[in-house]
């Protein structure tokens, strides 16, 4: 998509700062740099979050596919970090702004929801373990919100569902304006629609 290849060229309109309590966070695109901090990221990661993000994949591997990806194909990535720890991943946020068919498209037609490919998103969080519950995942909906309006999306729904196990993301996902359209292949659909004006 040539949008994704313009904010590989330069990422800076993604670049911005989230507070979660009292601790900043510098908020970008994934760079090619990142291999090494997305490594550790995912490999510290537990075996939950493991499972219900990205599934059970060598870190290495699913890092250099992701790097791999920057810019080339449908998928954006937001990472956070603390400023002074540039190295240290600390939450990454899976945008996609295509609609394979077989996958949520299919879903959401079985549900009885014609999703729009031209304004729909696919989107998946994941915070480290060390920071999940303290409110960062909530500090990085309104960067994911503008760069997917940045695509000109309004039309959220999560990647590869929820897991219907996953209580604390379904919350997540219910207190931030998501609402449950089905439950097919083992996996709950949720979608929202991003307001025009405020970015939450
Ligand atoms: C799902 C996930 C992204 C939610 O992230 P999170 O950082 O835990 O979310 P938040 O911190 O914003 O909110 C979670 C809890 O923190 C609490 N919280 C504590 N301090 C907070 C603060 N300062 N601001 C907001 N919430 C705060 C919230 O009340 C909430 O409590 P609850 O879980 O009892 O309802 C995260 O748990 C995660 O990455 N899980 C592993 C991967 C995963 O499952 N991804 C989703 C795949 S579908």
């Amino acid at each position: 998509m040539p949008q994704l290849a313009a904010l590989a060229a330069d990422p800076s309109p993604l670049t911005g700062q989230v507070s979660a309590g009292d601790t900043i966070f510098t908020v970008r695109a994934l760079l090619p740099s990142d291999a090494g901090p997305l490594t550790s990221f995912l490999a510290n990661l537990s075996a939950t979050s493991r499972r219900y993000w990205h599934g059970e994949t060598d870190a290495a591997d699913e890092s250099a596919r992701l790097i791999e990806a920057i810019g080339r194909y449908d998928k954006l990535r937001l990472v956070a970090h603390r400023p002074e720890h540039p190295n240290e991943l600390d939450g990454l946020i899976d945008l996609s702004f295509s609609l394979p068919d077989g996958y949520e498209i299919t879903r959401f037609a079985a549900h009885g929801v014609a999703l729009d490919p031209e304004r729909t998103v696919r989107f998946g969080p994941c915070v480290s373990d060390a920071w999940q519950g303290r409110g960062l995942a909530a500090a990085l909906l309104p960067p994911a919100w503008s760069a997917a309006r940045l695509l000109s999306r309004d039309c959220v729904v999560l990647y590869g569902g929820v897991d219907p196990a996953n209580h604390r993301a379904r919350r997540f996902y219910a207190r931030h304006g998501f609402t449950e359209v089905g439950r097919d292949d083992g996996v709950v659909d949720m979608m929202r629609y991003l307001p025009v004006t405020s970015p939450t």
